[in-house]
Protein backbone atom coordinates (compact mmCIF):
# COMPACT_ATOMS: atom_id res chain seq x y z
CA UNK A 1 0.00 0.00 0.00
CA UNK A 2 1.80 3.37 -0.96
CA UNK A 3 1.65 6.44 1.67
CA UNK A 4 -1.84 8.32 -0.28
CA UNK A 5 -3.41 4.82 0.31
CA UNK A 6 -2.96 4.23 3.81
CA UNK A 7 -3.78 7.91 4.22
CA UNK A 8 -7.17 6.83 2.43
CA UNK A 9 -7.70 3.97 4.89
CA UNK A 10 -6.66 6.13 7.65
CA UNK A 11 -9.39 8.37 7.08
CA UNK A 12 -12.01 5.91 6.40
CA UNK A 13 -11.37 4.12 9.63
CA UNK A 14 -11.73 7.23 11.05
CA UNK A 15 -14.99 7.61 9.75
CA UNK A 16 -16.56 4.60 11.92
CA UNK A 17 -16.73 6.80 14.75
CA UNK A 18 -19.81 8.59 13.02
CA UNK A 19 -21.58 5.25 12.50
CA UNK A 20 -24.56 4.71 14.45
CA UNK A 21 -27.66 1.78 13.99
CA UNK A 22 -29.70 1.72 10.91
CA UNK A 23 -28.86 2.44 7.54
CA UNK A 24 -26.38 4.01 6.07
CA UNK A 25 -25.22 6.22 2.83
CA UNK A 26 -22.27 4.84 1.22
CA UNK A 27 -20.64 6.71 -1.39
CA UNK A 28 -18.44 5.06 -4.21
CA UNK A 29 -14.43 4.89 -4.60
CA UNK A 30 -10.81 3.46 -3.15
CA UNK A 31 -10.85 5.75 -0.16
CA UNK A 32 -14.99 4.08 0.17
CA UNK A 33 -13.36 1.28 -0.60
CA UNK A 34 -11.25 1.23 2.54
CA UNK A 35 -14.80 1.88 4.65
CA UNK A 36 -16.77 -0.83 3.26
CA UNK A 37 -14.06 -3.24 4.09
CA UNK A 38 -14.13 -1.21 7.58
CA UNK A 39 -17.61 -0.97 8.00
CA UNK A 40 -17.68 -5.01 7.82
CA UNK A 41 -15.87 -5.26 11.05
CA UNK A 42 -18.66 -3.57 13.03
CA UNK A 43 -21.73 -4.95 10.10
CA UNK A 44 -23.85 -5.91 13.13
CA UNK A 45 -24.20 -2.92 14.59
CA UNK A 46 -26.37 -1.24 11.48
CA UNK A 47 -29.27 -2.60 9.44
CA UNK A 48 -27.39 -1.95 5.83
CA UNK A 49 -26.48 0.73 3.50
CA UNK A 50 -27.63 2.88 0.50
CA UNK A 51 -24.96 2.06 -2.12
CA UNK A 52 -24.57 4.96 -4.58
CA UNK A 53 -23.20 3.08 -7.21
CA UNK A 54 -23.25 -0.45 -8.85
CA UNK A 55 -19.79 -1.48 -7.49
CA UNK A 56 -20.16 -0.09 -4.12
CA UNK A 57 -23.42 -2.50 -3.68
CA UNK A 58 -21.18 -5.56 -4.85
CA UNK A 59 -18.47 -4.23 -2.55
CA UNK A 60 -21.31 -4.50 0.53
CA UNK A 61 -23.41 -7.76 -0.06
CA UNK A 62 -19.91 -9.14 -0.56
CA UNK A 63 -19.13 -8.59 3.12
CA UNK A 64 -22.63 -9.65 3.51
CA UNK A 65 -23.93 -6.12 4.55
CA UNK A 66 -27.57 -5.90 2.84
CA UNK A 67 -28.31 -3.25 0.85
CA UNK A 68 -30.94 -0.98 0.17
CA UNK A 69 -32.83 1.22 -2.46
CA UNK A 70 -32.98 4.57 -1.12
CA UNK A 71 -37.49 4.52 -2.21
CA UNK A 72 -37.55 2.10 0.27
CA UNK A 73 -35.94 4.04 3.38
CA UNK A 74 -36.56 7.28 4.61
CA UNK A 75 -33.97 10.27 5.23
CA UNK A 76 -30.42 8.55 6.13
CA UNK A 77 -28.56 9.63 9.41
CA UNK A 78 -25.53 9.45 7.70
CA UNK A 79 -23.47 9.25 4.15
CA UNK A 80 -20.07 8.42 3.70
CA UNK A 81 -18.15 9.64 0.86
CA UNK A 82 -14.77 10.56 -0.48
CA UNK A 83 -14.09 13.39 -2.75
CA UNK A 84 -11.55 14.67 -5.63
CA UNK A 85 -11.02 18.09 -4.03
CA UNK A 86 -12.42 20.01 -0.78
CA UNK A 87 -12.05 23.76 -0.25
CA UNK A 88 -11.86 24.69 3.75
CA UNK A 89 -15.31 25.57 3.11
CA UNK A 90 -15.97 21.74 2.70
CA UNK A 91 -17.43 22.34 -1.20
CA UNK A 92 -16.49 19.47 -3.28
CA UNK A 93 -15.52 18.21 -6.75
CA UNK A 94 -16.65 14.38 -6.93
CA UNK A 95 -17.03 12.25 -10.00
CA UNK A 96 -13.68 11.36 -10.92
CA UNK A 97 -14.94 7.77 -10.24
CA UNK A 98 -18.35 8.86 -12.59
CA UNK A 99 -20.74 8.52 -10.15
CA UNK A 100 -21.51 11.84 -9.47
CA UNK A 101 -25.50 11.77 -9.86
CA UNK A 102 -26.24 8.82 -7.49
CA UNK A 103 -23.51 10.23 -4.82
CA UNK A 104 -25.36 13.64 -5.22
CA UNK A 105 -29.21 11.91 -4.77
CA UNK A 106 -27.58 9.95 -1.72
CA UNK A 107 -25.90 13.22 0.23
CA UNK A 108 -29.12 15.11 -0.41
CA UNK A 109 -31.28 12.53 0.99
CA UNK A 110 -28.69 12.04 4.09
CA UNK A 111 -28.48 14.05 7.22
CA UNK A 112 -25.23 14.30 8.06
CA UNK A 113 -22.44 14.39 5.36
CA UNK A 114 -18.77 12.94 6.13
CA UNK A 115 -16.10 13.03 3.56
CA UNK A 116 -13.11 10.90 3.65
CA UNK A 117 -9.39 11.65 1.85
CA UNK A 118 -6.43 11.94 1.82
CA UNK A 119 -4.49 15.19 2.61
CA UNK A 120 -3.75 16.16 -0.87
CA UNK A 121 -7.47 16.31 -2.07
CA UNK A 122 -8.06 19.62 0.38
CA UNK A 123 -7.27 22.64 -1.75
CA UNK A 124 -7.62 26.81 -1.35
CA UNK A 125 -9.53 26.67 -5.08
CA UNK A 126 -11.29 24.27 -6.33
CA UNK A 127 -11.04 23.33 -10.29
CA UNK A 128 -7.22 22.15 -10.77
CA UNK A 129 -8.91 18.55 -11.07
CA UNK A 130 -10.99 18.29 -13.99
CA UNK A 131 -14.81 18.48 -13.03
CA UNK A 132 -17.41 15.71 -14.05
CA UNK A 133 -20.34 16.26 -15.89
CA UNK A 134 -22.67 13.91 -16.16
CA UNK A 135 -24.57 14.36 -19.62
CA UNK A 136 -27.61 12.58 -21.48
CA UNK A 137 -26.00 10.97 -24.75
CA UNK A 138 -27.48 12.88 -27.63
CA UNK A 139 -26.77 16.14 -25.35
CA UNK A 140 -22.82 15.58 -25.89
CA UNK A 141 -22.02 18.19 -28.06
CA UNK A 142 -24.56 20.92 -27.26
CA UNK A 143 -23.31 20.78 -23.65
CA UNK A 144 -19.60 20.71 -24.34
CA UNK A 145 -20.07 23.87 -26.20
CA UNK A 146 -21.87 25.53 -23.68
CA UNK A 147 -19.18 24.23 -21.26
CA UNK A 148 -16.50 26.61 -23.64
CA UNK A 149 -19.24 29.36 -23.43
CA UNK A 150 -17.91 28.97 -19.51
CA UNK A 151 -14.55 29.26 -20.04
CA UNK A 152 -14.04 25.06 -19.72
CA UNK A 153 -12.19 22.62 -21.96
CA UNK A 154 -14.15 19.49 -21.89
CA UNK A 155 -12.93 16.46 -22.60
CA UNK A 156 -15.51 13.09 -23.54
CA UNK A 157 -14.45 10.55 -21.11
CA UNK A 158 -14.71 8.22 -24.46
CA UNK A 159 -15.37 4.53 -23.40
CA UNK A 160 -17.57 5.50 -20.33
CA UNK A 161 -20.99 4.77 -19.53
CA UNK A 162 -22.30 5.78 -15.99
CA UNK A 163 -24.33 3.22 -13.65
CA UNK A 164 -27.48 5.22 -15.32
CA UNK A 165 -26.82 5.20 -19.04
CA UNK A 166 -25.24 8.22 -19.50
CA UNK A 167 -21.65 10.27 -20.61
CA UNK A 168 -18.92 12.31 -18.68
CA UNK A 169 -17.39 14.94 -19.85
CA UNK A 170 -14.24 15.92 -17.71
CA UNK A 171 -13.84 20.07 -17.75
CA UNK A 172 -10.56 21.13 -17.61
CA UNK A 173 -8.87 24.80 -16.47
CA UNK A 174 -11.98 26.34 -14.73
CA UNK A 175 -11.02 27.98 -11.34
CA UNK A 176 -14.16 27.64 -9.46
CA UNK A 177 -14.08 30.87 -7.91
CA UNK A 178 -17.57 30.44 -6.93
CA UNK A 179 -18.93 26.85 -6.27
CA UNK A 180 -22.13 27.50 -5.69
CA UNK A 181 -23.14 29.84 -8.36
CA UNK A 182 -21.50 27.17 -10.90
CA UNK A 183 -23.69 24.38 -9.94
CA UNK A 184 -26.19 26.21 -10.19
CA UNK A 185 -25.59 27.24 -13.73
CA UNK A 186 -23.78 23.98 -15.04
CA UNK A 187 -27.06 21.94 -13.69
CA UNK A 188 -29.39 24.15 -15.72
CA UNK A 189 -27.83 23.90 -19.42
CA UNK A 190 -30.46 21.82 -21.12
CA UNK A 191 -29.04 17.86 -21.42
CA UNK A 192 -26.87 18.13 -18.14
CA UNK A 193 -27.62 15.25 -15.66
CA UNK A 194 -25.70 16.69 -12.64
CA UNK A 195 -22.75 17.98 -12.08
CA UNK A 196 -20.04 17.15 -9.76
CA UNK A 197 -19.65 20.84 -7.63
CA UNK A 198 -21.15 19.25 -4.04
CA UNK A 199 -21.14 23.25 -2.78
CA UNK A 200 -25.14 23.32 -2.46
CA UNK A 201 -25.33 20.88 -0.31
CA UNK A 202 -21.39 20.81 1.04
CA UNK A 203 -19.55 18.27 3.47
CA UNK A 204 -20.66 18.23 7.15
CA UNK A 205 -17.10 16.66 8.05
CA UNK A 206 -14.15 16.01 6.07
CA UNK A 207 -12.22 13.47 7.45
CA UNK A 208 -8.12 14.37 6.15
CA UNK A 209 -5.98 11.39 6.45
CA UNK A 210 -2.33 12.63 7.06
CA UNK A 211 1.13 11.35 7.84
CA UNK A 212 0.27 12.58 11.87
CA UNK A 213 -3.18 10.66 11.76
CA UNK A 214 -6.75 11.91 10.88
CA UNK A 215 -7.33 15.17 10.95
CA UNK A 216 -10.62 16.89 10.84
CA UNK A 217 -12.27 19.90 9.64
CA UNK A 218 -15.71 20.81 10.34
C1 LIG B 1 -16.60 8.83 -7.38
C2 LIG B 1 -16.14 9.91 -6.48
C3 LIG B 1 -15.04 9.58 -5.52
O1 LIG B 1 -15.48 9.85 -4.24
C4 LIG B 1 -13.84 10.42 -5.84
O2 LIG B 1 -13.48 10.20 -7.21
C5 LIG B 1 -12.66 10.07 -4.94
O3 LIG B 1 -12.18 8.80 -5.26
P1 LIG B 1 -11.01 8.11 -4.47
O4 LIG B 1 -11.51 7.82 -3.10
O5 LIG B 1 -10.73 6.86 -5.27
O6 LIG B 1 -9.82 9.05 -4.46
O7 LIG B 1 -16.61 11.01 -6.48
O8 LIG B 1 -17.54 9.30 -8.29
Amino acid sequence: MNTQDAMKKQAAEAALSYVEEGIIGVGTGSTVNHFIDALAGIKGRIDGAVSSSVASTERLKGHGIPVYDLNAVGELSLYVDGADESNAQLQLIKGGGGALTREKIVAAASRQFVCIADESKLVRVLGAFPLPVEVIPMARSYVARELVQLGGTPVWREGFVTDNGNLILDVQHLEIMEPAKLEQTINNIAGVVTVGIFALRPADVLILGTPGGPKTVR
